[in-house]
């Protein structure tokens, strides 16, 4: 099924995803997490190929979950970082992916501060020649496919813990709230949602959740109680200081009083709602801070937990397209 499904040299974005790309990603991030549970946590998959990390924004989760899944997967890799590389001496951004190129990288994990910079170095990649693949890892407010892509398979494993698949989401409410305006994990949310069939939600004060979302065919509201009203997901979103370019809020107090998600606020959601969180949280400002790590309530861990068996999912799938696409 892989095979046939799956068509890209590259992932950029969800935009174009399809529900049956997000179940392909779901069933292989699945029996990537079997593996995972074994013993012995390794496949031979990827033996041979070069997985390079170009990381131009700081990163915790991400960075370091691709790299434990391109090992997990026996790649090498390669772990660029930003202030020690050539970059310091002037080096341009194609010239340090040519150089990736040159020693013979396959896949290029690329997050940087400005949107649409994964998508310059694929389409420079592509002209090239090859058959490189560019794996967009966070670009600026633009896309961040893999975390929405966790994110799925978080919600989808929460409700059928066994087997999951995406008509798992089918009717299900998800709230996501907060700082929509800056985000990358909401905007590749929207899609992944929509395609799977939840109802999604957005929430935030006007300043960072702008009307025209409502044209991605969810519903836009300036205050929470509708948004949570019945949700059987919330997602809350960072506060993102170092995107925002003007004052955008009275205060980190006001925006907790009115956006904050708390015990009490809980109770107007569907009876076992869960949260989600894609990191780092501001504490005690987007979500109460003992709500994080409560079992009944959250599933931050296990998001990050997906998240190797999700970026093993694409690492693979691009892995597999690279010896099939012309
Ligand atoms: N969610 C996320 O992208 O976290 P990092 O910035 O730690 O990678």
């Amino acid at each position: 099924m892989a095979e046939t499904l799956w068509q890209r040299r590259h992932v950029l974005s969800l935009a174009d995803f399809s529900r049956e790309e997000c179940e392909l990603v779901l069933q292989t991030a699945a029996s990537f997490r079997e593996v995972l549970s074994r013993r012995t946590k390794k496949v031979p998959t990827l033996q041979g190929k070069v997985v390079a990390n170009l990381f131009f924004e700081p990163s915790t989760r991400t960075r370091n979950s691709f790299e434990l899944a391109a090992k997990r997967l026996s790649a090498d890799i390669l772990n660029f970082a930003p202030g020690t590389s050539a970059l310091v001496k002037g080096e341009t951004l194609l010239d340090t992916a040519r150089t990736f190129l040159a020693m013979g990288a396959d896949i290029l994990v690329v997050r940087h501060q400005a949107s649409g910079v994964p998508l310059t170095i694929a389409r420079a990649m592509d002209a090239w020649g090859g058959t490189v693949s560019v794996l967009n890892a966070g670009d600026g407010r633009h896309q961040h496919p893999s975390q929405a892509l966790l994110d799925l398979f978080t919600m989808c494993s929460h409700v059928q813990p066994d087997r999951p698949t995406v008509a798992a989401m089918v009717g299900q409410k998800v709230a996501i709230v907060g700082d929509i305006l800056h985000s990358r994990v909401a905007r590749s949310n929207l899609y992944s949602l929509r395609a799977c069939g939840a109802e999604v939600h957005l929430a935030g004060p006007p300043t960072l959740l702008p009307a025209e979302f409502a044209s991605f065919g969810v519903t836009v509201h300036h205050r929470l109680a509708p948004a949570l009203t019945d949700a059987n997901f919330v997602m809350a979103l960072r506060l993102q200081a170092e995107r925002m370019t003007a004052a955008l809020l009275p205060s980190l107090e006001e925006y907790h009083r009115e956006f904050g998600i708390t015990r009490d606020r809980l109770r107007q959601c569907a009876p076992g709602v869960q949260i989600l969180h894609p990191g780092p949280a501001n504490r005690g400002v987007e979500v109460e801070s003992t709500l994080l790590e409560d079992p009944q309530f959250s599933l931050v861990d296990k998001q990050v937990t997906a998240g190797v068996a999700v970026r093993m999912a694409l690492l693979y799938l691009l892995g597999l397209a690279a010896d099939r696409l012309p």
